[in-house]
């Protein structure tokens, strides 16, 4: 505490060694004095933002300084109003650790402030992240059902034309083949039959082509008009015994080894005819990609109550860049292809309640699989 007179000069202080002095006197004394206005300031020596963050804080970092005109008394009448001016008093108090406490609580609110956002915002992550994954997932079914829309209006458009088409030429054909089968027998019960005769391997080729025309004819037919599927048990194990009979000779020639690890008694509900003709046609893909030696590995698994054939063949595998087209009908990157193979193998194993998936197998070569539905939960069974 110190007192000033009109000098400036402190009559009275705590601090002795300041008595008859000018030193401490500034403006806010020096206003004390003439126009009688009190002041106070807070004299900091380290900045507030840095002192949040100092665990300690010396004393008399934060000190407040007051400063009052000290007036004579004029008795106990208030309308005599103030009574002249005398000196000045001045006032200094270290507040450092009532700071400190304030700064504590602001601290305090501003960690539960941090706490308490940390905490929303793991909740809205948490939450942003579960409802990106529901919209991803719906707009992948989105997409496949948009694929299976577009895949069916292809189907109908143009398999009235095909139908037509098809029909024309079966009729013909099937003339041709059954007088060529008839002639190749005729020469071939003479008595001597003419083996190397050049008559009778013409024959011969023409009998082979207008077969395999006749097969081609019937996948067209078989895509343009697919017909309803029966609901029987069907024995996988013998239907892909058939479909492998079929592809016999292209397989000795190829040469390719056929691992079969379908065990017999697999049985599944639907259409023994459409099944053989889906497993034929994977099959032939298989062959075809491979084009010379290899392998094709055949295993059913069961998933759950649903039944998948696998088809696993040692081919260069799928092109990823064509993986969304391989179902289309017309899609083809073989030169004496018609792209209706897997079209028609997606319809079958559609009107089967089924899946099919074809992809490229971790150790390579393209996989194909064929899910059939739980005979027994088939809802049409
Ligand atoms: N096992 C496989 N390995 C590699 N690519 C395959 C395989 N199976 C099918 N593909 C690709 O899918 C395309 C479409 O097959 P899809 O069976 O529908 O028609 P295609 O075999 O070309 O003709 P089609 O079966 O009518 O004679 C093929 O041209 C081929 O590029
Ligand atoms: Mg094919």
């Amino acid at each position: 505490m110190r007192i000033y007179d009109f000098e400036l000069e402190v009559v009275y202080s705590t601090n002795k060694t300041l008595v008859g002095t000018q030193e401490p006197a500034d403006k806010a004394v020096q206003k004390a004095l003439e126009p009688g206005v009190s002041s106070f300031e807070l004299i900091s020596r380290i900045s507030p933002w840095w002192a949040l963050f100092k665990l300690q804080i010396e004393p008399e970092s934060f000190v407040l300084r007051t400063i009052y005109p000290l007036r004579a008394e004029r008795g106990f009448d208030p309308a005599a109003g103030p009574g002249p001016i005398m000196g000045a008093l001045e006032f200094t108090q270290d507040i450092t650790e009532d700071y400190a406490a304030v700064l504590f609580f602001q601290m305090l609110i501003l960690g539960a402030s941090f706490a308490s956002s940390l905490v929303l915002f793991s909740v809205l992550y948490v939450i942003i992240r579960r409802a990106a994954r529901t919209i991803a997932k719906r707009a992948e079914e989105k997409e496949r059902l948009e694929r299976e829309l577009h895949q069916n209006e292809k189907l109908a458009s143009m398999g009235r034309t095909v139908a037509s088409i098809a029909h024309e030429i079966r009729n013909p054909l099937g003339i041709i083949r059954g007088t060529a089968e008839l002639l190749l027998k005729r020469s071939q019960g003479q008595d001597d039959p003419p083996q190397n005769d050049p008559q009778t391997k013409l024959l011969g080729a023409i009998h082979e082509e207008s077969k395999r025309l006749s097969q081609t004819v019937n996948d067209f037919l078989d895509y343009a008009r697919p017909r309803t599927p029966l609901k029987v048990e069907v024995n996988l194990s013998r239907v892909l015994d058939q479909a492998l009979a079929f592809w016999e000779r292209e397989t000795s020639d190829q040469k390719v080894r056929i691992v079969n690890e379908v065990a017999p008694g697999h049985v599944v509900l639907g259409d023994k005819d459409l099944i053989y003709r889906a497993v034929y046609n994977v099959l032939a893909n298989a062959l075809q990609a491979m084009k010379g030696p290899g392998e094709i590995r055949i295993s059913v698994e069961r998933e759950g109550s649903d039944t998948t054939l696998s088809v696993h063949d040692s081919g260069p595998g799928i092109d990823q860049s064509v993986k969304n087209k391989l179902m289309d009908p017309f899609f083809t990157t073989k030169e004496a292809g018609t792209g209706l193979g897997l079209s028609i193998v997606y319809t079958i194993m559609l009107s089967h309640n089924g899946r099919l998936s074809i992809d490229n197998h971790p150790r390579g070569g393209a996989l194909v699989r064929m899910t059939f539905p739980d005979p027994k939960s088939d809802p049409g069974g």
